[in-house]
């Protein structure tokens, strides 16, 4: 499936941000450290996150631009990607999911060492929350950004669902449908919701286009575990740019692993569907009838590369 050409658009403007911002500290940052998160950080990656926060922005009202460079966009897009990425250094770990490969390189833990790879990552944690901390935004919004990303990324969010995804491993009999969905819309969904809503609230939305974000948030974040659950267990590690067949020799919890692979992708088609309607709000609300022409193509795009 190829990748909506708006999607390398924002992810080129993203990746020469993170790529300046890294530079501006070159002088004050340890090289070693620096060095590791530059790796991480600038070693390829769909993106998808910041693309999903400029287009709820648009969809909401937010201007319109080819280029993810406005003030006010630009911190939170990078600070999700700061938050992504220390999410998968440390998910790649040895004592979690013990990956090699990771963006089509080695794993952060690989290229550099363990202690060196925490670090990286724990770096990148804080820088995200420094970047929200000094955007140039009024005030009462940074402080709602700062203050939902904690809760997406911290206990309540991402971390939480990934000690359920760890301590899921050696628990298949107590595995359901209910369990999986709470692990994938901790783990995984959490962050993605965010960017929806945080999108919506930078655009200043109304309620119902904030509502309408973020259903579409929880679709897209649970549609877009399912597709990395059938992938795992169907494309190759070099297609995937990361080892494939994992998911079953650690025993996940995965919506293969618990529907099987067919009912994982009747359910993925379901979710598409709850996604798609989401929009219908934010069209309703619209002058022009194509705000979320880009939204519903992100859709297809989870979808399909899962398929
Ligand atoms: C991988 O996320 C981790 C999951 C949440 C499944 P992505 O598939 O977005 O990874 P990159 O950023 O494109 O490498
Ligand atoms: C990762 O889920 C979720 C987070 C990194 C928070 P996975 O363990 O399935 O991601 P991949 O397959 O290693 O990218
Ligand atoms: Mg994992
Ligand atoms: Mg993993
Ligand atoms: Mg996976």
């Amino acid at each position: 499936m190829q990748a909506p050409e708006f999607l390398s658009t924002h992810a080129t403007h993203v990746e020469q941000a993170l790529a300046s911002m890294l530079d501006a500290r070159a002088s004050v940052v340890a090289p070693s450290l620096l060095a590791a998160m530059r790796y991480s950080l600038l070693a390829g990656g769909k993106r998808i996150r910041p693309a999903l926060l400029l287009e709820c922005y648009q969809a909401c009202g937010g201007a319109r631009s080819d280029a993810i460079d406005q003030d006010q966009i630009m911190p939170a897009a990078l600070a999700i990607e700061c938050i992504h990425t220390y999410s998968l250094i440390h998910d790649d770990l040895p004592c979690m999911d013990d990956d090699d490969l990771r963006r089509g390189s080695p794993t952060c833990h690989k290229q550099f060492d363990e202690a060196t790879a925490i670090l990286a990552a724990d770096a990148l944690q804080a820088l995200a929350f420094e970047l929200l901390a000094k955007a140039n935004i009024d005030g009462e919004l940074r402080c709602k950004l700062i203050h939902s990303l904690a809760l997406a990324s911290g206990c309540q969010g991402m971390v939480g669902g990934q000690i359920l995804d760890m301590e899921a491993e050696s628990d298949s009999e107590g595995m359901n449908l209910l369990a999986v969905e709470r692990i994938h819309l901790h783990k995984t969904g959490a962050l993605l919701r965010w960017c929806c809503e945080a999108g919506a609230l930078l655009a200043n939305a109304d309620e119902a286009q904030f509502d309408a974000c973020s259903r579409y948030g929880k679709s897209v974040g649970l549609l877009f575990q399912i597709a990395d659950d059938i992938l795992d267990a169907t494309a190759s590690s070099v297609a995937l740019g990361k080892s494939a067949g994992k998911d079953e020799a650690q025993n996940k919890a995965t919506y293969v692993s618990v529907l099987g692979l067919q009912r994982a992708r009747e359910l993925a088609d379901e979710m598409r569907e709850l996604a798609i309607t989401a929009c219908e709000p934010m069209d309703a609300s619209a002058s022009n009838s194509n705000k979320s022409d880009h939204l519903q193509a992100l859709v297809h795009y989870i979808l399909e590369r899962g398929q």
